[in-house]
């Protein structure tokens, strides 16, 4: 039973479970324990004055001994009331307190996850476990398992009662147990398969969702509206699909449970009521009476507690994909030993590095490039010929399979992520803007800056008017209420803001008409001085006084020296400054 219930990772993830969130707990446990137990004894009780009564009127008794009776039996259920108000709130309390800090430990771990996490999950996959799952498993916690542990109570309970009062016959009554055991075994693994599934399920719709929502403008744009249509509804038919499969297994249980019952209870009424015709046995009628109520009593609870096991195994797998995320590799866990990088200049050097993204393809065999601190140093290739991704792997997003990038001589691997980056300021090329005002999100870069530099630096991006403008209305979700360039001009506001020894520019003026990108590039001039500076750029306009230029393609080096260097051989670079020259020209 146990092992077709458990399988090894569960009892992995339950004690696990148990000794993170459950065990701080056991005082309180112990006092809905406590408070449990008295509740099956009232149950227990009633069955005695139940008993006794019906032997007063049976047996033509006093009239007092029967409202005495009466008495006892409202005290017993008022008792009983009192602990059914008190254990779930107590319970929920407790669930409640568990979940917290279980998000907690989440929210913590996902901002610490590696870049790799999110190039396979996306964020309705954290949603699903964060939200969904969580709530999922609290409810499980706190209420279904609060539950039955009351209903055990009641049935170990009025049952000891019961065999007290005659073992023969509830023996009698468990001869189809083993029914319903098999039952239980045999569905268990099934409701866990489906429910692996659904979650599945659930997260890609939560995806189709996510996609379309945040995909809108391209989903109108190419008429697209049907194809999301289509996509939404298979994955919410495939959710009733699985919906129905789970409960058409679920729904085994409780019909054998109900079909044994009839059977215990045609057993007790005709082998109860032969014993009390004979002579043999000590029980009357007022006893029977009692016991099949006996009987009744724990019907219901064993019938929820059948049911409890069902969900048991559907709660197995959220708990399962929590533990998942849970386990997932984070740069803070990695880090945790190391000493943090400290530098007021760095010199960054790239010595024959290999890399390859977890999909497989190989971007390095062996590149190496040196950035100089004073110096600005140019990137410059095909799209997708790799520039991003040196960027990447210098800032650790993504660890070199190959080679080594060195800080002033010194391994980056043997430090702290966190203190790396803290050494960069970047305007990527990908930027995000968040749900909040333009002064908010420039702020974003250095939180402690004052209000004279936050000034100052929205001046040098050319976004302090916009931002007067707006004051504190927010921008919209990922900045939809603003157009590209506004959102690459908060991106080098940002970069103004956060003095840090090493600038890295990717593509950072892209999106910038030519005068507003020449007065930007005239304010970098200046912001450069004395720093590692790292341009990544089509535009060959803004790379003609750089220090030196890398000419890559395909994630080889193919080209290196300064412009005017580059332009006396027949190279490349020089074709491809010359392709932009006549193409700006025409
Ligand atoms: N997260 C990722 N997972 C897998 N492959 C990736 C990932 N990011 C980039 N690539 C691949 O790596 C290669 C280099 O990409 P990279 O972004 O570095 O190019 P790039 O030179 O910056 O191009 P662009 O000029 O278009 O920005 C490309 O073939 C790209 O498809
Ligand atoms: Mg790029």
């Amino acid at each position: 039973m146990a092992k077709a219930m458990f399988s090894e990772t569960d009892k992995i993830n339950i004690r696990w479970f148990w000794n993170n969130y459950m065990k701080e707990k056991i005082p309180w446990l112990v006092v809905i324990m406590v408070l449990l137990i008295i509740q099956g004894f009232v149950y227990q009780q009633f069955l005695v004055y139940t008993e006794d009564g019906l032997r007063v009127i049976f047996e033509d008794g006093n009239f007092w001994d029967l409202v005495k009776i009466c008495g006892f039996v409202i005290g017993a259920f008022g008792l009983r009331a009192l602990i059914s108000y008190v254990v779930p709130v107590l319970s929920v309390k407790i669930a409640s307190e568990a979940m917290l800090k279980l998000r907690g430990q989440l929210i913590k771990k996902v901002v610490h996850l590696k870049q790799g996490y999110y190039d396979i999950n996306n964020s309705s996959d954290l949603i699903l476990r964060m939200v969904t799952q969580v709530d999922g498993l609290s409810q499980f916690v706190g209420k279904t398992t609060v539950n039955a542990v009351k209903d055990f109570i009641t049935i170990f309970i009025v049952s000891g009662y019961l065999v007290y009062k005659s073992a023969i016959l509830f023996i009698t009554a468990l001869i189809v147990l083993p029914l319903i055991f098999f039952i239980l075994k045999s569905v268990s693994g099934n409701i866990k398969k489906i429910q692996r599934s659904a979650e599945v399920v659930l997260g890609a719709y939560m995806t189709s969702i996510d996609e379309m929502a945040s995909g809108i403008r391209t989903v109108k744009m190419s008429g697209q509206e049907e194809t999301e249509i289509n996509r939404m509804d298979y994955a919410s038919a495939r959710i009733k699909d699985l919906t129905v499969r789970l409960q058409k297994t679920q729904a085994l249980i409780l019909p054998s449970i109900d079909l044994s019952s009839a059977f215990i209870f045609v057993l007790v009424i005709g082998g109860g009521g032969y014993m009390v015709l004979s002579d043999h046995y000590a029980l009357d009628g007022a006893s029977i009476i009692a016991f099949i109520l006996g009987m009744v009593i724990i019907f219901d609870p064993a019938r929820a507690l059948s049911q409890f096991f069902a969900q048991m195994q559907a709660s197995l797998i959220l708990l399962e994909s929590i533990k998942l995320l849970v386990d997932a590799k984070d740069e803070k866990t990695a880090d945790k030993d190391k000493p943090a990088f400290k530098a007021d200049t760095i010199d960054i050097s790239i010595n024959d590095v290999k890399f390859s993204y977890m999909n497989g393809s190989q971007v390095f065999d062996g590149i190496s490039m040196d950035f100089k601190r004073g110096h600005k140093t140019a990137i410059v290739g095909s799209t997708g010929s790799g520039k991003t991704t040196i960027l990447s792997l210098i800032s650790r997003l993504y660890e070199v399979s190959g080679g080594s990038i060195t800080f002033n001589g010194q391994d980056t691997r043997h430090f702290r992520r966190d203190s790396l980056r803290s050494h960069f300021s970047v305007v990527a090329q990908d930027v995000v803007v968040f749900n909040s005002s333009i002064r908010e999100n420039i702020l974003y870069a250095n939180p402690a800056a004052s209000d004279a530099q936050i000034e100052e630096a929205a001046k040098l991006a050319h976004i302090d008017t916009l931002m007067h403008e707006r004051g504190d209305i927010s921008v919209g979700p990922k900045g939809s209420q603003l157009s590209g360039g506004q959102k690459q001009r908060i991106a080098i506001a940002r970069a103004f803001l956060r003095p840090a020894p090493v600038l890295i520019l990717d593509e950072a003026t892209s999106a910038l008409d030519a005068l507003t990108e020449k007065k930007v590039n005239d304010a970098f001039v200046e912001l450069q001085k004395g720093k590692t500076t790292i341009v990544v750029t089509h535009k060959f306009s803004s790379v003609l006084d750089a220090d030196k230029i890398y000419v890559i393609e395909s994630g080889h080096l193919v080209e290196e020296g300064i412009h005017e260097e580059l332009m006396k051989s027949s190279s490349l670079y020089k074709s491809m400054f010359e392709a932009q020259m006549s193409e700006e020209a025409s």
